[in-house]
């Protein structure tokens, strides 16, 4: 009892802090890592993009990208920076939220296809359901991402 006591006392708490060290080191180590091959680098695929539609920027996006259903006529720079502002900024999150970074044209993504159906959504608001709403101060009230998430994935319904 005694020698037990004494000596986990002895022993036990030097070998136990090395253990927690060292599993402390790999574990920072190791999540340090995952977290540089995780991390989407935003700017350098934006650039690349950019390189690749260098000369069609003003071309419609239907014409440039692959797999456009909603923002065709759009001029392709502009579809950038609206993925880039609208979309991504105005969630909170980057590109690969929604996209796989090498398949941009994929719909693999669930949340690429929520995002079509918020932009249409976006628009029965803005089109339809605004314009039948009598007294506003605006002329031409708009809704758009922003007005809802405001940098966040899921908008808050209260307030903090
Ligand atoms: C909230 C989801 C979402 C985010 C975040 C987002 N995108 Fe998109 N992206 C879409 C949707 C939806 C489409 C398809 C639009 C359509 O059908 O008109 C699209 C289309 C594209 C396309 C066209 C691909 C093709 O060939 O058809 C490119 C390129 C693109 N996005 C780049 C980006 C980049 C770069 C970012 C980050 C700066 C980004 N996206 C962030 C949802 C998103
Ligand atoms: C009228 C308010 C409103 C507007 C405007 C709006 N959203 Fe949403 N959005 C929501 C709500 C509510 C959810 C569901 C959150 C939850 O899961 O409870 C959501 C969820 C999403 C999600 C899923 C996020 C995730 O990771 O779970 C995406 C993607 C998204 N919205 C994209 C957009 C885009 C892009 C726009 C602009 C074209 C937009 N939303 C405009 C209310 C809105």
């Amino acid at each position: 009892m005694r020698i037990f006591a004494s000596g986990s006392s002895n022993a036990q708490p030097g070998r136990g802090l090395g253990w927690v060290r060292a599993l402390a080191v790999v574990l920072l180590t190791l999540s340090a890592s995952s977290r540089a091959a995780e991390s989407f680098d935003q700017a350098a695929a934006l650039a690349k993009l950019r390189e690749k539609i260098a000369g069609s920027e003003t071309k419609p996006a239907g014409e440039v990208f692959e797999n456009i259903e909603l923002l065709k006529r759009m001029p392709a720079e502009r579809l950038l920076r609206m993925m880039e502002m609208g979309f991504a900024k105005s969630l909170g999150v980057k590109c690969d939220h929604c996209h796989d970074p090498d398949n941009w044209a994929s719909d693999k993504k669930t949340e690429k296809k929520v995002a079509r159906q918020m932009f249409r959504m976006v628009g029965e608001i803005n089109g339809n359901q605004l314009k039948k709403i009598e007294g506003l101060q605006s002329k031409d009230p708009v809704v758009n991402c922003t007005t809802c998430h405001r940098g966040e994935k899921k908008p808050a319904t209260e307030l903090k």
